[in-house]
């Protein structure tokens, strides 16, 4: 099995993404999170680009020890100049050139022929090399370009020292296949030039085949692989590392390969890339969307309960994610209900069930969301008897005085016979809601992250709160849905608090 390495590039092209600048702070916790995940590169910046990206690879470079980094330039002695100058502190550093190599590009933005474009791109690699031992060449464009300017090209620079040469598809513009294809030929003849060099690719995500370029590249002889978080980047993205990595590690044997990524910082990872930049996750994103593992159809629900594996096909945690879920809705079936409400302590004698199903599938039907407290209700009105005590918070309400100088928030919380009020005043009114349910529920809860979406448009529109929290080391996601916003938010955190009570 061979290794196929993981450059990770969410720092530079992921971050060309309109609005999603970072400053250096941000960059470097981003940065420190990809060494946990274990990366083998990352692409940190374009350092003569502006001062700002100098220094956040001038640091990363220091401050990343476990990591190759690497920053990218144009094949010109200024940009080479720079990077090194970038890179001195690093470990394990390695020069990034780009040079294009499609009819397109040479004659419509370099104005150059073929033979001056080569010339030049040997002549970047040579001057890169007395700095550094390791040297990337990348073909901008490589899959609308010649295939036997390609050859010529990475004979060209791999005889004058580069030791990765990186096949992008720049405008997304490939297909498997015939990527594929492309990439056999290459390494064919790559293995008779000098097998020690890296065959590299780099896909873009313009027609939603980013990650399908990227596997057959690999199934026909690529050792590296270029990708983003989330697979963020220009225009519809870059290839998602998180989907590359599962593909791999689902099939290792069709791939021959593995790669030495962290999957259980994957989640992680995601979640902060996504927060920090500002770019949600789409909630069904391959691997790391919300979605991702909840089953809300009562048939998959019925199969998941008699065995896992019947509808998932690697466990959540393999990824660090919080496990998987089962959302009680009118499409649930009485063994799911049965379930979650085992779950919640209760033991509906078999007489019972049929019948508290329908009253289930009525609530259900009225309402867009089900809270355990709901399913907590109909058992307790129903006098189901529980056969283990399990207690959960409930929201019986809350006040807010909002003004813009000291939001402040007053909650009055249930848990069995216990009552909790408590105020408290925050940076705004979320801030300050929030950090009253905190204090109510007196629990070391770290809270990762909140969102609020509309479900509809309009002013009457629903609002859907989504948070995820952290408590002894673990995630947890609460979700709610009302009109009101300030409700939906408080619910989804008392929901959070929840799903954690249960799981401990
Ligand atoms: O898309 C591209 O071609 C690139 C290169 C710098 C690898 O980002
Ligand atoms: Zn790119």
């Amino acid at each position: 099995m061979k290794k196929i390495y993981v450059f990770d590039t969410t720092l530079r092209d992921g971050e060309q993404v309109p609005g999603a600048k970072l400053n250096l702070i941000e960059k470097v916790q981003i940065a420190k999170q990809l060494e946990k995940l274990n990366v083998d590169f990352m692409e940190v910046g374009f350092p003569s680009s502006s001062q700002g990206d100098f220094e956040a690879v001038k640091t990363i470079a220091k401050e990343v020890k476990n990591v190759a980094i690497t920053g990218l330039g144009r094949a010109v002695k200024e940009d080479i100049d720079i990077i090194y100058d970038s890179l001195k502190d690093a470990e394990n550093p390695l020069i990034h050139i780009v040079l294009g190599s499609s009819n397109i590009h040479m004659s419509k933005k370099f104005k150059k022929s073929p033979e001056q474009i080569l010339q030049m791109g040997v002549d970047a690699v040579k001057y890169a090399k007395k700095y550094m031992p390791q040297v990337q060449y990348s073909l901008e464009d490589a899959s609308r370009s010649d295939f036997e300017y390609i050859w010529q090209t990475i004979e060209g620079v791999v005889n004058a020292g580069a030791t990765i040469v990186n096949v992008p598809d720049t405008v997304g513009f490939a297909l498997p296949e015939t990527f594929g294809e492309v990439i056999y030929k290459i390494n064919d003849r790559l293995m008779n030039l000098n097998p020690e060099v890296l065959l590299s690719v780099h896909c873009h995500n313009d027609t939603g085949l980013g990650t399908a370029n990227t596997l057959a590249a690999v199934r026909n002889g690529a050792n590296k692989v270029e990708c983003t978080i989330n697979g963020i980047g220009e225009r519809a993205g870059n290839t998602s590392l998180e989907e590359v990595v599962m593909g791999i590690q689902l099939h290792p044997d069709y791939y021959n390969g593995y790669t030495d990524i962290n999957t259980k910082q994957i989640y992680e990872t995601s979640r902060m890339v996504s927060g920090i930049m500002g770019l949600d996750v789409q909630v069904n994103k391959a691997i790391t969307g919300e979605n991702a593992f909840a089953h809300s159809s009562g048939i998959h629900q019925d199969g998941l309960l008699k065995s896992k594996d019947v509808y998932e096909i690697f466990e959540p945690e393999t990824i660090g994610a919080p496990p998987m879920e089962i959302i009680l809705t009118a499409r649930s079936g009485k063994h799911a209900f049965e379930y979650v409400s085992k779950a919640l302590g209760y033991k509906i004698p078999e007489e019972q069930l049929m019948p508290l199903h329908k009253k289930f599938l009525a609530m259900a039907d009225e309402k867009k969301e089900i809270y355990y407290n709901d399913i907590i209700n109909l058992l307790d009105k129903e006098n189901v008897t529980k056969e283990k005590n399990i207690e959960l918070w409930e929201l019986l309400e809350f006040q807010m005085s909002i003004n813009s100088n000291l939001p402040s928030a007053t909650v009055k919380l249930k848990k069995g016979e216990e009552v909790v009020i408590t105020s408290e005043s925050g940076t705004g009114a979320v801030d300050a809601l929030y950090s009253a349910i905190i204090k109510g529920v007196n629990l070391p809860i770290q809270l990762n992250d909140y969102r609020i979406n509309s479900l509809s448009r309009g002013k009457e529109s629903l609002g859907k709160a989504t948070v995820e929290i952290r408590y002894n080391h673990k995630t947890y996601n609460g979700k709610a849905i009302e009109k009101d916003v300030m409700k939906a938010s408080a619910l989804a955190l008392v929901n959070g608090i929840n799903k954690m009570l249960l799981s401990n």
